[in-house]
């Protein structure tokens, strides 16, 4: 990659011009959209395992249909970013070997189990609060294809995050049981959720780079800052508290001001040591091994069908 090329890639990005699959670009940066596009694919599909586990007990009907909706979503999430990912050249059957061999990453947060009823609404307001405030970003990517897909998927997400927040109100004004369970659930994934954002930015190993390439228009400290002012007023209009007793408005700065997290905890889930790592994998390998003869079939059906039109 010479010098010319970086700089005519480096004035299209400056100019705001989107990139396209068929466009010369430099390895890191087909590289570095493959990884997160990938990471990002795999976060989909497996996030839709902790709330896939609440559909057979969801309250009420009405409750079901909508978590059955929102878990059809991020199967589709899935699939037009393995397709987004397609385009830089590789396949989604590399990519799903990666992921079930434990060698690609998806997002820690989707290794926490859910126990009661009132996760599956702390994960709609917090989770998809979080991924939304990453998410409306990258439809700016300079990457045509992921910043297209990222479109659908935010206004998806919005209903994602206004179905969690209304079960969390319903919680919250209901009984005093179920408040109690609403600020358990609150307990429990506020500083999971802080931790989607990713490492700080003085440990962020992509995060200058990727900036640099437009790919990221936000650092990972000023999403995770931007989401904290936006969540904090929500939570007291439910009357509940956050389990951090340093977070506090900070006048001059004019945002919340919170405690330190727990890298060694965020950490350990990434690497493969959170509390549901082990029955994400099985469950997608699982249905990985379940659905090989609809693959083979499907394979079969593509081929019959080629060799009748050449003959
Ligand atoms: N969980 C697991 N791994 C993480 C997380 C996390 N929450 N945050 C960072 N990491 C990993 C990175 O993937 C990277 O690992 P790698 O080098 O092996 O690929 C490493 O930690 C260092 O982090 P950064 O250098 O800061 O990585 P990056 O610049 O890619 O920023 C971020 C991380 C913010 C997650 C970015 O990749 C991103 O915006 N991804 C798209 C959004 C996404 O994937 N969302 C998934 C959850 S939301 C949902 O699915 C509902």
């Amino acid at each position: 990659e010479d010098e010319a090329f970086l700089a005519a890639f480096k004035a299209r990005i400056d100019a705001e011009e989107k990139i396209e699959p068929n466009d010369p670009m430099p390895e890191g940066y087909r590289r570095t959209l493959v990884r997160q596009i990938g990471q990002h694919a795999h976060s989909e599909i497996v996030g839709m395992l902790p709330e896939g586990n609440w559909i057979t007990r969801a309250p009420s009907l009405r409750r079901k249909a909508a978590l059955l909706a929102k878990v059809q979503d991020e199967g589709g999430h899935g699939l037009y970013l393995y397709s987004a990912a397609e385009t830089l050249g590789v396949s989604r059957e590399q990519m799903t070997e990666e992921l079930l061999a434990g060698k690609a990453k998806y997002s820690s947060i989707f290794n926490y189990p859910t126990l009661t009823w009132a996760d599956i609404g702390a994960i709609g307001w917090l989770v998809d609060g979080a991924a939304i405030m990453n998410q409306i970003p990258l439809c700016r990517c300079s990457y045509g294809p992921y910043a297209r897909a990222m479109i659908r998927v935010c206004k998806e997400e919005s209903f994602h995050q206004r179905q969690g927040y209304e079960i969390m109100m319903t919680l919250a004004k209901g009984t005093p049981e179920q408040k109690e369970m609403a600020q358990d659930a609150l307990n429990r994934w506020w500083w999971p959720s802080l931790m989607m954002f990713g490492p700080h930015d003085t440990e962020s190993q992509h995060g200058d780079q990727s900036m640099k390439w437009k790919i990221k228009r936000f650092t990972n400290d000023e999403l995770r800052q931007k989401f904290v002012d936006a969540t904090v007023p929500q939570g007291e209009y439910l009357g509940l508290t956050f389990p951090d007793p340093e977070l506090k408005w900070n006048e001059e700065r004019g945002s919340y001001d919170f405690g330190a997290i727990d890298w060694d905890e965020f950490w350990r889930v990434v690497k493969g040591g959170g509390p549901m790592n082990r029955e994400r994998l099985e469950a997608r390998r699982k249905a990985w091994d379940d659905g090989a003869w609809v693959r083979e079939a499907a394979l079969a059906h593509a081929e019959k069908r080629k060799a009748r039109k050449e003959a």
